[in-house]
């Protein structure tokens, strides 16, 4: 299936390449240069410093959650692709087959994983919030009436998700928004479904900052650090 979901990469954001490696994120997701042989899925950079998402999440927990945990699934993904049929094959196509296949579920889990905090990532910038514009504007009235109702059923989807996941903004094959969660490391492309924003909902995105109080966490990143513009470009 086509995965025309967007990691909006300024040029700060274009990947960090590994040595050897041949992939990199650009507009429409991971590509494979002709030239490239074994390739690495590469995790792309924080396009902004470590403490620049502070006072709603600190430079204690991006250290952690970027330097570690997402390293880690990029890490992880590297080495089980390589046991797969996918080796070589963009990071979104990985993931997608893996899925389908109860053998994959480590692959999956990590290869998933690796693309949501991708995104996640991108999703957030210092001096973010506000409302969007334009055409995602007009989506998000249509859809949820205005942006407070569209981050109010975020918010919601952030607190209800059960354990570990995610909450996400996402349009339909019709260019319909909704707000949608999933468990673990699952993402929407799986039911066909347009990614344009999402919020980490796993403990260690906001347990050394807010400990339990997920809807604390999700509220700071609503009002302070979403970036509409990279939904607006992941909307297209
Ligand atoms: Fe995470």
């Amino acid at each position: 299936m086509p995965v025309p979901c967007e990691m909006s990469v300024s040029r700060r954001g274009v990947l960090r390449l590994a040595a050897g490696a041949g992939l990199m994120f650009l507009a429409g997701g991971l590509i494979r240069p002709d030239a490239a042989r074994a390739a690495a899925f590469a995790a792309p950079p924080l396009p902004y410093a470590e403490n620049a998402l502070e006072p709603v999440i600190s430079a204690r927990t991006v250290g952690f959650h970027y330097g570690k945990h997402t390293m880690g699934y990029f890490d992880n993904a590297n080495k089980l692709v390589e046991q797969s049929p996918w080796a070589g094959q963009p990071l979104e196509k990985v993931f997608l087959e893996a899925a389908k296949d109860p053998q994959m579920v480590g692959l999956f889990n990590n290869a998933a994983q690796a693309w949501n905090h991708a995104f996640y990532w991108n999703g957030l910038k210092p001096g973010g919030g506000g409302e969007p514009s334009g055409k995602l504007a007009r989506a998000v009235d249509a859809a949820f009436g205005s942006a407070e109702s569209c981050k109010k059923a975020l918010a919601e989807a952030a607190v209800a998700q059960f354990a570990s996941g995610w909450a996400w903004l996402v349009a339909d094959g019709e260019g319909r928004l909704r707000v949608v969660k999933t468990g673990n490391a699952s993402n929407p492309m799986q039911d066909g479904l347009k990614p344009l924003w999402v919020i980490d909902v796993w403990e260690h995105a906001y347990y050394l900052d807010y400990q339990n109080k997920r809807a604390d966490y999700a509220a700071g990143v609503l009002d302070k650090l979403i970036n509409w513009e990279f939904a607006a470009r992941n909307l297209g």
